[in-house]
């Protein structure tokens, strides 16, 4: 794993204050809980650079994270998080909706799919959002510690069957430390610096 420097920039609520230097940015993307904040943490190597937590919903804004001066990793709220504030998560929906089809400077979107939960309807709606936003999509495969072998195949089964058989989904564990380098060398070619 590569030496980083991690500088946490930017906590945006509106289109106004995304960062535009010019700098390239990749934003991971998924359902509450899918584990991109823990993903953030790890690639950067500081476990406390994001909140996570095991309640869905935690991530409120959208995040920016300067890495080595170069580009920016961007953390986004979880998609199709029906809890208690309901009203702010929807408005932060369209934010999502809006970063991803208004960003000049965003690459590329990591999208992160619970190995053992699956493909989920919202997960298939948000990708062919971003799809018909002409943004570069990689679809990950999170928590795969979590989930046998027959439920990761039905997982990749169900993200090849919208996103093409030619697309390799990575299969990331945080927790074992698996596809991590694989994430890297995907963000360092997407950004290409
Ligand atoms: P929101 O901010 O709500 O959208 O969630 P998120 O996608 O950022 O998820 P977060 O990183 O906060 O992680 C959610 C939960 O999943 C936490 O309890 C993590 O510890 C757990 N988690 C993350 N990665 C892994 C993993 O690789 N394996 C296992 N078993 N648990 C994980
Ligand atoms: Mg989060």
């Amino acid at each position: 794993m590569m030496n980083i420097t991690a500088e946490f920039t930017t906590a945006a609520t509106k289109l106004s204050q995304i960062p535009d230097d010019g700098l390239p940015q990749v934003a991971f993307l998924g359902r509450s809980n899918a584990g991109k904040s823990s993903l953030l943490n790890a690639l950067s190597g500081k476990k406390k650079l994001v909140r996570i937590s095991s309640k869905p919903g935690k991530t409120r804004e959208i995040n920016f994270f300067k890495i080595n001066q170069a580009f920016y990793l961007v953390d986004l709220p979880g998609v199709g998080f029906a809890g208690v504030d309901f009203n702010k998560m929807s408005e932060m929906e369209n934010g999502i909706r809006a970063y991803v089809e208004k960003s000049k400077n965003l690459r590329g979107i990591i999208y992160l799919i619970d190995s053992k939960v699956g493909l989920q309807p919202i997960d298939v709606e948000t990708i062919e959002n971003v799809r018909a936003a002409g943004c570069p999509i990689l679809p990950v495969m999170s928590k795969c510690d979590k989930a046998n072998q027959s439920e990761q195949a039905k997982t990749r089964n169900a993200i090849q069957k919208i996103l093409g058989n030619d697309v390799k989904p990575l299969r990331l564990s945080v927790l074992k430390k698996v596809g991590m380098e694989e994430i890297w060398q995907e963000i360092l070619s997407t950004v290409a610096v």
